[in-house]
């Protein structure tokens, strides 16, 4: 049977991965809308590569140069918020949720349709509104498969047991760039430094957030809402080889692992599989002799604050890690413009978590949890001349 996709972030890293897995298996997957940011070329580009419907911009002022470049294909077009909501609304069987940022969310919540999949790399969408989002999911009966590694290979281990047979889950880390550096290295690293991940070659914004070790704070949010286990039943192993994904402990003694070469396109496989799994090339098979050893260790929350501050901000709930994450997102914007040093990005965080207004409920939905998101980044912009004296 033919599955129909939606692609919200078509144009980014998990987009790629995704459009290669669905070009490999033509008779399984046809992809039927593609949402993009800001640069309308490289939607055009995409949505004719892919052989896409409809091609929605979210910037409005691009709109012209994307209609422009689709004229005589075919493919209609849209810019603007609603263009991308129509999108959204379109009959596809999964929607591939890759925005980056909380600017995921709105598109995420209107995606969840009854019978419909949500494949979701977006985590951001679950740190700011884990409650609502996950509330909507079981409301209409749409089924959200996480397309996060770490999350998917703990989805897979998981499998049918319920949820009170976990004693732990552990979530890999790949350490980052600095995972050897010490705290002066650290403190006087650079956006190029900072964007060269050992392994991975993904969207600035997630990168930076790897080299800080704030992706897997944002991960253990992720999974607390994803899986419905407690804060105190998450941890983290930093993992250079990224081999092993996550595990899980379970309440006898046993250990399961989640493992896979990383690369996106497996977890991506895996949540476009739907009917049945899909068929991966030979170089995307894992061969454990040749990646040997595999070694793990305790993350180093000194060199590494912004993970202690995830941590707090899961055990705090309500709305701090809707704050956490909007105050990370200006933060990690101003360290690539060069506005902050990277220790900035942690003090700017931990500075705006610090405020009263972080302490409300959780956000009950969409409207609550961006009100809150544009709230967090007022007070963080305020106080990025702070975060931009030198930190050691
Ligand atoms: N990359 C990975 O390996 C990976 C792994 C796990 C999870 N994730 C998660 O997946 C998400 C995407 O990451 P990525 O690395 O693929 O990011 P990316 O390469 O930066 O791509 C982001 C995509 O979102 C689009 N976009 C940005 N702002 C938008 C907006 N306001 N409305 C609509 N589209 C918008 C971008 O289009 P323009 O370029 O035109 O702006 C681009 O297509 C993130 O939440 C990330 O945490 C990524």
């Amino acid at each position: 049977m033919l599955r129909t996709v939606t692609l919200l972030g078509a144009t980014g890293s998990i987009g790629r991965s995704t459009r290669d897995v669905v070009a490999e298996n033509p008779d399984r997957l046809a992809i039927l809308a593609v949402v993009g940011g800001r640069d309308a070329a490289a939607l055009a580009r995409v949505a004719v590569e892919t052989g896409a419907r409809f091609a929605a911009l979210a910037d409005e002022a691009g709109g012209p140069v994307l209609a422009e470049a689709l004229s005589g294909t075919g493919i209609a077009s849209g810019a603007g918020r609603s263009a991308v909501l129509d999108a959204v609304a379109m009959e596809s069987d999964i929607v591939v949720s890759a925005i980056s940022g909380a600017a995921g969310l709105e598109a995420t919540f209107a995606a969840l349709t009854p019978g419909r999949i949500v494949a979701l790399a977006n985590k951001e969408s679950l740190v700011c509104a884990g409650a609502a989002v996950m509330a909507r999911a079981q409301a209409v009966g749409a089924r959200i498969l996480p397309l996060d590694s770490e999350h998917n290979a703990l989805f897979q281990v998981l499998g049918a047991e319920p949820v009170s047979s976990i004693a732990s889950m552990i979530l890999t880390a790949s350490g980052g760039p600095f995972r050897t550096w010490d705290a002066q290295q650290i403190a006087a690293a650079t956006p190029q430094q900072a964007l060269n991940h050992p392994n991975y070659a993904m969207g600035a914004k997630i990168t930076i957030d790897s080299a800080s070790m704030m992706n897997k704070g944002l991960e253990l949010i992720e999974a607390c809402f994803l899986f419905g286990v407690r804060p105190d039943q998450l941890e983290v192993l930093v993992h250079p080889q990224q081999i092993v994904h996550g595990l899980i402990a379970f309440r006898d003694g046993s250990v399961s692992a989640g493992m896979a070469m990383p690369d996106m396109r497996v977890a991506a496989a895996h949540c476009l599989g739907v009917d049945g799994r899909l068929d991966a090339p030979p170089a995307r098979f894992l061969d454990l002799a040749k990646t040997a050893p595999l070694s793990f260790e305790r993350p180093d929350l000194v060199r590494f604050p912004a993970l202690g501050l995830a941590i707090a901000a899961l055990r705090a709930g309500g709305a701090t890690p809707a704050v956490l994450n909007a105050a990370n997102e200006i933060a990690v914007a101003a360290f690539l413009a060069g506005r902050i040093p990277f220790p900035g990005i942690a003090r700017l965080v931990e500075q705006v978590c610090a405020m009263a207004f972080a302490d409300q409920a959780s956000p009950a939905d969409v409207a609550a949890a961006l009100a809150i998101d544009q709230e967090a980044r007022k007070r963080a912009a305020a106080l990025l001349p702070r975060a931009a004296m030198a930190v050691t």
